[in-house]
């Protein structure tokens, strides 16, 4: 049997990303993750919301073990998850009305980062909610030693990626009709920004 791929921090950060999705997503019936990665919070969630249809997605490489771990947790709001590629694939044909993205933001390159706010509005309907959970900077300052430290690490295997400017998300965000409503402090360090559409 495929060895799962585990992430601690998904352990760590599930319950209180949970707490806060309850109420970002009270009201959505169908969310797109982007970047599921080993699939840890997308199980969670769907267990957790049931209200929710959570459509998981990721890069080609990683849907193997992705789809392993959905097809073992057998929930019927979690179907098998879609290979997407921000920069390389079509958008899923029925649009969500919430979009979840975890790290991913300063994993991407930043025009990747800026045509995953470009893409949005083929990824969602009308009035739709998105939450990203990361860390941030604000106005260029690391907000802790450790994101300092963790920056200069992703730096050093690939100088493309580095935490982003809130501002500069926002920005793009904005752009796309997406407002900020709410930016959570989240333990170790991280954000949970939460945005509503008006368009
Ligand atoms: C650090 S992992 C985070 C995985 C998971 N969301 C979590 O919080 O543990 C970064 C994720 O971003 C995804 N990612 C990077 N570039 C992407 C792209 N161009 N399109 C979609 N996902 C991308 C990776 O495939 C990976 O799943």
């Amino acid at each position: 049997m495929l060895d799962l791929p585990y992430s601690q921090a998904c352990e760590n950060n599930k319950a209180p990303i949970l707490a806060l999705l309850k109420q970002a997503f009270a009201n959505r019936s169908k969310v797109l993750e982007i970047g599921s990665g080993t699939g840890q919070h997308a199980l969670h969630f769907a267990e957790n919301l049931p209200h929710l249809y959570w459509q998981a997605s990721d890069q080609p490489l990683y849907l193997v073990p992705l789809a392993e771990r959905i097809r073992r947790a057998a929930l019927p709001n979690l179907p098998m998850p879609l290979i997407l590629d921000i920069g390389n694939n079509a958008a899923p044909a029925e649009p969500f009305d919430g979009i979840f993205t975890a790290n991913t933001l300063h994993i991407m390159p930043w025009p990747l980062v800026k045509q995953f706010f470009n893409r949005l509005s083929e990824f969602t309907q009308t009035n739709a909610t998105l939450c990203i959970y990361g860390p941030f900077n604000y106005n260029g300052q690391f907000s802790s030693a450790s994101n300092q430290v963790f920056n200069a690490s992703l730096k050093s295997r690939d100088t493309a990626t580095g935490i982003r400017d809130i501002e500069q998300v926002q920005a793009l965000a904005l752009q796309q009709g997406f407002s900020l409503l709410q930016d959570y402090a989240m333990p170790a360090n991280n954000r949970l920004l939460w945005f509503t559409s008006n368009r």
